[in-house]
C-alpha cells in the first residue's frame, strides 16, 4: 500500500483514515487550511506520513500565498508557521517544514520555488518508503521464524509514505520467509490498531489478531508475545521515545515479563534539541474521542475525561532503536549522537 498519499495536478489526495476499514474514500486538499484540517482530524496521521503531507502542504501554501501579490513571501511564512503547528508531538511535521524552508532559502521567484519544492516533496515521499524498506531489512534480523509480535497503534504503510516503520520490520521479516504473526493492540480512543493495523496486515496476508489494550499483561503472562515492535513520534537525545498513548505501559509490562521491546523510526523522527523525554510536548485531543463511540455518548454527561494522545517510554525500557542508519543499542545518548547526531 503506497498510494494513500498522492499529489496530482496540484491537489493532495489522501485516503481518509477516519473511515477505514469500512469505507475507502479520498479526502481532497486544495489549500493549506485543508491540509491542516486533515492533519488535525486525523484524515492522515502517523509521524512520517504527517511529514510527507506537510511537505506537499508547503507546495499548496506557496500557490495560495501568490494570491497576496507583492506580499506573497510574508503570506507564505505565516501559512508555513500555521502548518508547522498543526500537531505538536510528531517532530516529523516541523522537520518537513524546516527542510522545505531550507531548500527554498534565497529563492525569490515563486515559479522557481514551486518547481524546487514539488521536487523536494516528491523526494521526501519516495525517500520515506526507501528508508522504511532499509529499516525493515535491518530490523527483520531481530525477529525469529515463528515469532508473535505485539504492536501498538499503527506504525504501518498508512502512518508513513508506504511499507511502515514497525510494520515495515514485520514485513521485512515476512519478506525473508519468516513466519510472523501479529497482535495489534486496539489503541483506544482512535483505534488505530483495531482499524488500521489490522486492515493493512490483512490486505498483505500477514496473520493478525486484535486485542484490547488492557489484555496486554495477560497475553504476556501467558507467553503469547515474543517481541514488541512499535513506531515513534519523537525520539530525543537520551533515547526516550514519544509514541501513541499506552506505549509506555506496554514497555513496562514487556520489561516485567522479559520480552524484547523495539522501536523503529527514521532519522527524521529524532529531535536532538531535546535531552529528556519529559520535555516533549504531548498533544491533548478533543474529549469527544473518549466520551463517544461514533455518534453515541458512552460516558455520563459532564464527566471530564483525559485525552492525552501520546506518552513517553523511558529509554531504559527499550532494547534497540531500529533506524535506516543502523540498529542502535544502549547507551543511547552515545549511539544516537554517533549514528544520527552529526547529520541532523
Ligand atoms: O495520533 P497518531 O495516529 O498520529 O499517532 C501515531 C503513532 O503514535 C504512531 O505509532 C507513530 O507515529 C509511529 S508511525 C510510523
Amino acid at each position: 500500500m503506497d498510494d494513500h498519499i498522492r499529489f496530482e495536478n496540484g491537489v493532495l489526495l489522501l485516503l481518509d483514515q477516519r473511515k477505514l476499514p469500512l469505507i475507502e474514500e479520498s479526502f481532497v486538499c486544495r489549500t493549506v487550511q485543508e491540509v491542516i484540517f486533515a492533519l488535525q482530524t486525523m484524515v492522515v496521521r502517523g509521524a512520517p506520513a504527517i511529514g510527507v503531507c506537510a511537505a506537499y502542504g508547503c507546495c499548496l501554501a506557496l500557490e495560495e500565498a501568490q494570491r497576496a501579490g507583492a506580499n506573497w513571501m510574508f503570506e507564505l511564512e505565516s501559512l508555513l508557521d500555521l502548518l508547522a503547528q498543526a500537531r505538536p508531538t510528531a517532530v516529523n511535521l516541523t522537520w518537513a517544514v524546516q527542510t522545505m524552508r531550507a531548500k527554498g532559502a534565497g529563492v525569490t521567484e515563486p515559479d522557481k520555488l514551486a518547481t524546487l519544492w514539488l521536487d523536494q516533496a516528491q523526494a521526501m515521499h519516495q525517500n520515506d518508503i526507501a528508508m522504511n524498506k532499509i529499516m525493515g531489512r535491518l530490523g527483520s534480523e531481530l525477529l525469529q521464524d515463528g515469532d508473535t509480535v505485539m504492536t501498538h497503534c499503527n506504525a504501518g504503510a498508512l502512518a508513513t509514505a508506504g511499507y511502515g516503520t514497525a510494520l515495515g520490520v514485520i514485513r521485512g521479516a515476512v519478506d525473508m520467509g519468516k513466519n510472523i504473526s501479529v497482535i495489534a493492540n486496539e489503541t483506544r480512543p482512535f483505534l488505530q490498531g483495531a482499524r488500521l493495523t489490522a486492515y493493512e496486515l490483512q490486505q498483505d496476508g500477514i496473520a493478525v489478531t486484535v486485542a484490547c489494550d488492557n489484555a496486554c499483561a495477560l497475553l504476556m503472562q501467558r507467553g503469547m508475545v515474543d517481541k514488541v515492535v512499535v513506531g515513534a513520534d519523537r525520539i530525543v537525545a537520551n533515547g526516550d521515545v514519544a509514541n501513541k498513548i499506552g506505549t509506555s505501559g506496554v514497555a513496562i509490562l514487556a520489561k516485567h515479563y522479559g520480552i524484547p521491546f523495539y522501536v523503529a523510526a527514521p532519522s527524521s523522527t529524532f529531535d536532538l534539541t531535546i535531552g529528556h523525554g519529559s520535555l516533549i510536548p504531548i498533544e491533548e485531543r478533543t474529549p469527544l474521542e473518549v466520551t463517544h463511540v461514533g455518534a453515541t455518548q458512552i460516558t455520563p454527561l459532564d464527566v471530564p475525561v483525559f485525552n492525552f494522545a501520546f506518552d513517553v517510554t523511558d529509554h531504559a525500557l527499550i532494547d534497540a532503536l531500529i533506524t535506516e542508519r543502523g540498529v542502535l543499542y544502549p547507551p543511547y545518548s552515545h549511539s544516537i549522537a554517533e549514528m544520527i547526531g552529526q547529520e541532523l
